[in-house]
């Protein structure tokens, strides 16, 4: 301990700063357009049931871990996995290197994602130019949005050039932010922008709760009806593994645990910080975004528009469907359509934002602590790494590039990380050392309950899980057999690439404590 503190480090400006700061990485597009699928294709109010089980035995367990690692490695100030996981378990030689997952999942997330909240940012400013207008049903909305993907060449992009565009743009503010710091930049840009957030989804979620029955010659077609669509429990559903794994996945997902995430923001708390209520507060404030805005805004505004058959077409098409093309068409529809389509857009630009610079925080901050680089240019290292990851995303997105990335990097990576991280926590520091480092300077008590979930039920769930998903998807996925045959070089391509970066990052946790030992070496 008396390495606490040697040198001036980043800190937070408050302790409600960092709340919003892991509630604004938590608080996604996860929120509002994974969830609300997920939820409608496997059991509508029955999907709760699994939903919550994995929330209280999952997500809430492993917030308290990543926190209470976080803020106990930041007290050695080490900020990132590598290193965070080297002061839980001295003795051994390996354990930094588990850490690379908590570097590498993070950047191939952040890849894609800036990309898709690009194309955020591009229909927040269609929708006030009125660009889309004159789209007015589900197969012109979606091959507008296919040419602006540049999938296809159309009467309304002839390439992917706009796109790119505001890939740029989009780029830009998250790498700026990233220059600019944790306190001025990303703890500023969560405050204003979880408000903003907040404002703006309330402002729709009220529009569609008083769409009524738009049509009069379809009165079943309502909100109400809607919200029965996606909340009338379907009890069969619940005998099926695949929805405990999809509600499991989407806790996961919609957290931000099991990224390395974090690890990094709470290990910039003081030691005497609370953790145990930030954790629960940001987990909550997360929950309240996903369940009751996400849960009030896609599917009940479809359902009004389109009925129980469209919607449940709709919902099929996934995300990207019900977020771009029915979410667009319901609002043409309503007076002032233009500005909350904005709004629409506009908010998950902003969700988008809060979760991708906390993406791009892991990456960046290891480059500041083990090559003592400043945040300038460890943020322009990582810019220019993924800013050519992000060209296999954008160019080769309709050729499996980007499914290949969601696979590896906020899939697998994400549950065998979180498996890593709650055995080191609850095994190798030990439950009682952990259980009173999590209480350390703690506002709340945790119920006791928690020693045994987090020692003994949330790792064999994760066991549980990663042996699921490695024989439903896993095996299948290695060796290509789903993945159509023209698709298959690019897939390949893709996973070359991201095992040099796998392997790039190693090589850097190599050197970087081969140099901290001459360091210590010399006299
Ligand atoms: N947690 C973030 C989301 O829900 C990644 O989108």
């Amino acid at each position: 301990m008396e390495e606490l503190h040697k040198r001036p480090r980043d800190a937070w400006g408050s302790k409600l700063g960092v709340i919003l700061a892991v509630a604004g990485s938590a608080i996604g597009l996860g929120n509002f357009l994974r969830f609300p699928v997920q939820a409608a294709q496997n059991g509508g109010g029955a999907f709760m049931i699994p939903y919550f089980i994995s929330f209280l035995l999952l997500g809430l367990p492993l917030m308290w871990v990543e926190w209470t690692t976080g803020r106990f490695g930041g007290g050695f100030e080490r900020s990132t996995a590598p290193g965070i996981f080297e002061t839980v378990w001295r003795k051994n030689r390996f354990i930094k290197y588990f850490g690379v997952i908590g570097i590498f999942g993070p950047t191939i997330i952040f890849t894609y994602y800036s990309f898709i909240e690009s194309w955020l940012l591009g229909y927040s400013v269609f929708a006030l130019t009125g660009k889309y207008a004159s789209c007015t049903d589900q197969a012109s909305m979606g091959a507008f949005l296919q040419g602006y993907q540049g999938l296809v060449q159309n009467e309304h992009f002839s390439s992917v050039s706009t796109a790119y565009l505001f890939f740029l743009i989009t780029f830009g503010i998250n790498i700026v932010i990233m220059c600019v710091g944790l306190r001025a930049g990303i703890e500023r840009v969560c405050k204003l922008g979880l408000l903003v957030l907040f404002v703006f989804a309330i402002i729709i979620m009220v529009r569609v709760l008083t769409l009524g029955a738009p049509d009069a010659a379809r009165p079943d077609w309502n909100v109400n009806n809607g919200l029965g669509f996606l909340w009338n429990p379907q009890w069969a559903k619940l005998k099926e593994a695949k929805v405990w794994l999809a509600a499991a996945g989407q806790i996961f997902f919609t957290l931000s645990v099991g990224f390395g995430v974090i690890l990094t923001y709470a290990s910039y708390l003081r030691r005497q910080d609370d953790v145990a209520l930030s954790g629960l507060t940001a987990a909550s404030a997360n929950e309240v975004a996903e369940v009751i805005l996400g849960g009030s805004i896609v599917i009940p505004a479809a359902f009004a528009f389109f009925g129980n058959e469209g919607t449940l077409e709709i919902a099929k098409g996934g995300a990207f469907n019900l977020g771009f093309v029915t979410m667009p068409l319901v609002l043409q529809k309503v007076a002032f359509g233009e500005f909350f389509a904005f709004a629409w857009f506009f908010l998950l630009f902003i969700a988008g934002v809060t979760s991708s610079i906390s993406l791009a925080l892991p990456a960046i901050v290891f480059l500041q602590d083990e090559f003592n680089l400043d945040r300038k240019t460890a943020s322009i290292i990582f810019a220019v790494v993924t800013f050519n990851l992000c060209q296999v995303v954008i160019f080769f997105n309709g050729h499996g590039a980007l499914d290949e990335m969601d696979f590896w990097g906020g899939t697998f990576c994400v549950v065998l990380f979180a498996l890593i991280e709650v055995i080191l926590f609850a095994w190798v520091f030990g439950m009682d050392r952990a259980w009173s480092e999590l209480h350390n300077g703690s506002d709340i008590r945790i119920p006791r309950i928690y020693r045994f979930i987090i020692k003994y039920v949330t790792p064999s769930f994760l066991i549980l899980i990663l042996g699921a998903w490695f024989i439903q998807d896993g095996w299948p996925t290695l060796l290509l057999e789903r993945t159509p045959r023209e698709k298959v070089p690019y897939v390949i391509g893709t996973r070359v690439l991201l095992v040099d970066l796998f392997a790039m990052v190693v090589f850097l946790v190599w050197l970087a404590w081969r140099k901290r030992q001459e360091k210590e070496a010399m006299p």
